[in-house]
């Protein structure tokens, strides 16, 4: 295995590294693309209801000849036809063709409805019932994992967040917390600097660090990941770009030095985009601002 297991608080292992279905679409597209992901060494597979390709992923699966304990699913609840919990998770199962799920997270809070509370004690019903094996959320902010420790019986195992280096910083204090309280951070759209954002300040220390290593710049997004304590849910639709994924957390460790300067750049980067707002001395402020706390957070989590 390229990338170690993390073990979650329920006690269950998961790759820490994964293959996403989001924008796959649905008939073959999806199930070559999970199965060429499978080829090459994947054995984390990340869908969700809202992305509407559960069975393709699932056949992919199930043609993989891999035992069920071999491959780590999850999939998320995304409020789908506005049907409940309990009777989602059995339309994923079905989905999928599977017993269980690995893992099934809460896919948004606005979507833990009536309320938090409620919510989860629907994911640890569930989970009793052995459905999924370990419960989780994404896109949960601090408050909402107050909310729902406040109330748990069973802490979630995981966030999934959006986590690259110009959200870093803003992400920081979830990353805090999940820490604090053995919650595992799975990190979403790392690539976003070359997808989204080419030309930003994050190109920089990324393409220095990629000349430097000898490496691809998406691995260098990738072993930045690692190296923040997260698990990566990643995609690409080329084979040559999914094995350098694995290979990124085979034999890529970036230095200290290099995650302070992708920390740096992608600060300043969350400076940039919060000047169209602020204007120059509000920037200004926010990226003296930023700085200031990356060295108080000593630059890694
Ligand atoms: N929980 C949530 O709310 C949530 C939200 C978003 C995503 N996700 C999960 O995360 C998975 C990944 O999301 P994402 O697609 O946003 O992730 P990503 O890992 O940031 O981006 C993947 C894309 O990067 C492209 N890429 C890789 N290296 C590149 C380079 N050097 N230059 C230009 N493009 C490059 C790939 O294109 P090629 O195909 O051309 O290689 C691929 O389409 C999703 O499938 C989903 O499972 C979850």
């Amino acid at each position: 295995m390229p990338w170690e297991n993390v073990k979650l608080s329920s006690g269950h292992e998961m790759p820490s590294i994964a293959f996403g279905t989001w924008k796959l679409g649905n008939g073959d597209g999806p199930t070559d693309q999970v199965d060429q992901a499978i080829s090459v060494g994947f054995s984390h597979v990340d869908t969700a209801q809202a992305y509407r390709n559960e069975k393709e992923a699932g056949q992919a699966i199930r043609e993989s000849g891999l035992k069920r304990s071999e491959i780590f699913i999850t999939t998320k609840y995304s409020g789908l036809n506005g049907l409940d919990i309990k009777t989602s998770i059995k339309n994923s199962l079905e989905n999928l063709g599977v017993e269980y799920v690995d893992l099934y997270l809460i896919h948004h809070p606005r979507l833990a409805v009536p309320d938090i509370p409620t919510a989860w004690k629907e994911m640890e019903d569930i989970q009793t019932q052995g459905l999924v094996k370990s419960i989780g959320v994404s896109n949960f902010g601090v408050s909402d994992l107050a909310i729902l420790m406040a109330s748990a019986k069973v802490p979630p195992a995981a966030n999934q967040i959006l986590l690259h280096p110009y959200v870093y910083l803003t992400q920081s204090p979830i990353i805090a917390y999940a820490k604090s309280n053995n919650i595992a951070i799975e990190a979403y759209s790392a690539l976003i600097p070359l997808t989204e954002r080419p030309g930003g300040p994050v190109d920089t220390p990324v393409n220095e660090i990629a000349k430097k290593l000898n490496v691809a710049p998406e691995q260098v997004l990738l072993a930045w990941v690692k190296a923040k304590g997260a698990i990566a849910v990643t995609t690409s639709s080329k084979k040559d770009r999914l094995q350098r994924y694995l290979d990124a957390g085979d034999s890529l460790a970036l230095a200290t030095e290099d995650i302070a300067a992708i920390d740096a750049a992608g600060a300043i980067g969350t400076g940039f985009q919060a000047s169209r707002k602020l204007g120059k001395t509000g920037a200004g402020v926010l990226i003296f601002a930023a700085c200031i706390s990356l060295a108080l957070i000593g630059f890694r989590m």
